[in-house]
């Protein structure tokens, strides 16, 4: 089966390696070109893709996603309804992404900032120690990553929360909420805010004022979901108003961040270039021969999204 590489900002090929086609080997790749149509192409992987990049191909049946969101397919003007987006669901990846969250919370929660200031001043003092059960971490998505941070967060003794869509069922050690007054329920008990929700219609620009004023003060903000779902001049003025004590910045709205913004120098903010974690190229190889068996045998592909909700 052909399967096509589109990207606006990726060499797709040189990312993907030798490991790629190993694993992939009943699968043609074939570089994204811009003009004529290629009827004979089924499959695509993709990551940003141009806007009119899907016009080329009037048979596609399923595009896989590089990573875990699908919010820069789901976006593609030229994607048609019917087309199946598939994304990455990698063990791996969620472990990564709860080692990055738990090194923030203990972060705050041990002040290590205020140690670091600290050193750079030649201080010795010992800071009041806070233990864990006093710092109740509220987490947005509890889906394939946000449940494997959720876990190893209460494994370290931190009173955990989480808002999800839908109703889930969580251990007894964690609280689960949902829907607007669920979400108010849960910010007015969070001192550290984890964001992992998809970016969709409903959740753009949540992290904004109104969101970061529910929150207990002094609180701390670890967004790693999409760049997107924060307001950052809000957040800028939560920092500055002592409302948030920190923030750790892994996504942005526009990726890389412009050497002008003031992300970039602001003394409570931790910025990180979009590398909270990441798939393993064999995740991404397994989904996609995946993707391939059930397009030939005409069944949906394992872990294809649901267009009508975005993720
Ligand atoms: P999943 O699709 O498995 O989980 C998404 C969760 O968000 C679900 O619990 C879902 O609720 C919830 N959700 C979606 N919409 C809403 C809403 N409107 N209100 C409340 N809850 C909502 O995604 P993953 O856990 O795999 O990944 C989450 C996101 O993390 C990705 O989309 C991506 O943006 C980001 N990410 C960032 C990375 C980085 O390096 N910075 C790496 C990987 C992912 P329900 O359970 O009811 O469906
Ligand atoms: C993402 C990823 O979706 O890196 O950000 O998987």
């Amino acid at each position: 089966m052909r399967c096509a590489l589109v990207s606006s900002s990726l060499d797709i090929r040189g990312y993907l390696g030798a490991e790629f086609a190993r694993i992939a080997d009943r699968i043609e790749i074939v570089d994204h070109r811009r003009n004529g149509s290629d009827a004979d192409i089924p499959l695509a992987i993709a990551w940003h893709p141009p806007d009119d990049a899907f016009e080329r191909y009037p048979n596609l049946k399923a595009v896989c996603s590089l990573g875990a969101g699908v919010d820069n397919i789901v976006a593609c003007p030229s994607l048609r309804p019917d087309v199946e987006v598939v994304r990455i669901v990698d063990p791996l990846q969620a472990q990564m992404m709860s080692g990055f969250v738990v090194w923030h919370v203990i972060w705050h929660q041990r002040r290590f900032k205020t140690y670091l200031d600290q050193q750079r001043d030649g201080i010795w003092q010992r800071l009041r120690q806070r233990s864990a059960q006093d710092v109740p971490v509220g987490i947005l998505g509890y889906g394939e990553i946000g449940q494997k941070v959720a876990a190893d967060l209460t494994s370290f003794g931190f009173p955990v929360m989480v808002w999800s869509r839908t109703a889930k069922p969580t251990p007894p050690s964690i609280k689960g909420f949902q829907g607007r007054s669920g979400l108010d329920a849960m910010l007015g008990e969070t001192e550290v805010l984890v964001n992992l929700l998809p970016l969709t219609h409903e959740t753009q620009g949540i992290l904004n004022r109104d969101l970061f004023g529910r929150m207990r003060r002094g609180g701390y903000l670890v967004q790693v979901g999409r760049g997107e779902h924060l307001v950052d001049h809000d957040l800028l003025a939560a920092l500055d108003n002592g409302q948030l004590d920190g923030a750790a910045l892994d996504v942005f709205a526009a990726e890389p961040l412009a050497p002008e913004h003031p992300f970039w120098r602001h003394p409570k903010i931790v910025v990180t270039p979009h590398d909270a974690s990441e798939v393993r190229v064999q995740a991404v190889a397994t989904t996609l021969v995946a993707t391939a068996d059930a397009i030939r045998t005409g069944r949906r592909p394992p872990h294809a999204i649901d267009r009508e909700r975005g993720y």
